[in-house]
């Protein structure tokens, strides 16, 4: 028996085969472009998510020659808008979740709706990447498409009515369309009808581990499945990531470091930042809900860096065929921990936790002549570890207060970067032994709703398992986490 992960992300989508232990037995990557029509503005083809969905299903089958799958999971990029007619034609390309094109609309919703009673409702300000205000847009400035509009889903929803032709979504994705009550786990009536959104336009609502539809005939030939798998409500590629890292309790966060970086907990109760410096949404784990702190230019920072500062060691890798970043982890290596007083601010593309300050920008404070390349490459590391510090901090105010970290994303490969996180947030950094993030976090979902664990929770314990400890074992970085903090509050009016 296997089970079947589906990521639908920005530049691919990667379907993973796995046994019922977890492991991976196959895995394939199928490519598509973005568009951008505009600066600011950022739109995909549906028709290109499930042709990537559809062949990279027969590629990990014909890889196998895996017959029997117990279930299927979907994960994928949020916040995308999907619109169909009645005939089922897609309407219009969709606009996506880094899209940027709707500050007006939010500020309408805001005004709609009200400040206090937005944030009450749907746990959130009204922001540009969520669904709402790209529904608005269309609203206005394409009505000819609007009135057209017979459903309206997410990237992955869409996928799954390809998949079952059931017209479904589920809490921890449909969270970030900004049109449920998320307290309630539903539809918000108040929000549809102050928004003019006919309820009958959006999917029935299921929880993540529900089984919303069997796999159908025309799918099944179309991919080399078997007809009649289950396809399970499955997550948001957050939610599913953590549930990929065990974060489904208290007293564990993960803390990803890709382009962005993120910092997730899980809650018994739904928390809301008054201040919207975080998001809050359902979480996949039934009767829970989750919290993230968004910092825009983890990743990014040190790409950033090495794209324009490490030609040289981009050479020496290349002819060792090594990643460049392991070299550029061994010159970090060379300097003390605090970079002999440089900080740097990652704000690179500004910053959402904890400034939502889209002006912000990027800072090296304290250079002298002393000073090295590796002492701002190991900055720039510090940096963005000050940053996912500033989450954490957001999230103790709200009374998360976890004693384990669980690293993730492309930064956590490195252990200088480790061991940073966990001088820096004083707590223990961990990695889990799988590296497939939201793809095992939805095959997890799908083994739930076939039956074959009780819960999430149990199904996490079996199936994710924590490796690569690291304890504190400095509190160098103190000092200049104090000053990092006073440099944002001096320059923000400058920037
Ligand atoms: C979450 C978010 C991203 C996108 C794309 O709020 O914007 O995670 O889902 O990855």
């Amino acid at each position: 028996m296997y089970l079947i992960g589906i990521d639908i992300g920005t530049s691919g989508t990667k379907t993973v085969l796995f046994d019922l232990d977890g492991n991976v037995i196959a895995s394939d990557t199928q490519e598509y472009p973005l568009f951008q029509p505009q600066i600011g503005w950022a739109e995909q083809d549906p028709n290109d998510w499930w042709r990537a969905v559809h062949t990279s299903i027969r590629n990990v089958v014909s890889k196998s020659q895996a017959d029997e799958v117990a279930g299927i999971g979907l994960s994928g990029q949020m916040h995308g808008l999907v619109m169909l007619d009645r005939d089922d034609n897609v309407l219009r390309r969709s606009i996506i979740w880094c899209d940027q094109r709707t500050q007006r609309e939010c500020e309408e919703i805001t005004q709609i709706i009200g400040d206090g009673r937005l944030i009450e409702i749907t746990a959130n300000p009204a922001l540009t990447g969520f669904t709402a205000s790209k529904i608005r847009w269309v609203q206005k400035n394409e009505p000819h498409i609007f009135e057209k509009a017979a459903k309206i889903m997410l990237p992955k929803d869409y996928i799954r009515y390809m998949l079952t032709g059931e017209f479904a979504t589920e809490v921890s994705d449909a969270s970030g369309m900004q049109l449920m009550d998320i307290g309630k786990r539903s539809w918000s009536d108040e929000i549809l009808s102050k928004l003019q959104i006919d309820k009958g336009l959006l999917g029935k609502m299921y929880e993540s581990c529900e089984v919303t539809g069997k796999l159908s005939q025309s799918a099944a030939s179309l991919t080399g499945l078997k007809a009649g798998i289950p396809v399970v409500g499955g997550a948001g590629d957050q939610a599913a990531s953590a549930v990929g890292n065990g974060i489904v309790m208290p007293g564990v966060v993960s803390s990803t470091i890709g382009t962005s970086g993120v910092v997730f907990a899980s809650t018994d109760q739904i928390k809301i930042d008054p201040h919207g410096r975080v998001h809050t949404f359902c979480h996949a784990v039934p009767g829970k809900w989750h919290v993230m702190g968004v910092t825009q230019g983890a990743g990014l920072s040190l790409k950033w860096f090495r794209d324009n500062f490490c030609q040289e060691e981009i050479a020496v890798a290349g002819n060792m065929n090594i990643d460049p970043y392991v070299l550029m982890d061994q010159i970090a290596q060379t300097v003390k921990e605090g970079s002999e007083g440089i900080i740097y601010l990652p704000y690179l593309m500004g910053e959402r936790t904890p400034h939502l300050d889209p002006k912000a920008k990027g800072v090296f404070f304290g250079l002298t002549a002393k000073h090295t390349k590796a002492h701002l490459l190991r900055a720039v590391m510090e940096g963005v570890t000050f940053s996912l510090k500033d989450c954490l901090e957001v999230l103790s105010e709200l009374d998360i207060a976890p004693s384990q970290v669980r690293a993730s994303g492309g930064g956590a490969k490195s252990r200088l970067w480790r061991q940073m996180q966990a001088d820096v947030f004083q707590k223990e950094v961990v990695t889990t032994t799988s590296s497939e993030g939201g793809a095992l976090g939805v095959a997890i979902l799908a083994a739930v709703g076939a039956g074959i664990y009780k819960d999430v929770q149990e199904a996490c314990t079996q199936l994710v398992k924590v490796k690569n400890s690291v304890a504190p074992s400095s509190n160098a970085y103190r000092a200049n986490y104090d000053k990092y903090k006073k440099i944002y509050q001096s320059l923000k009016d400058l920037f």
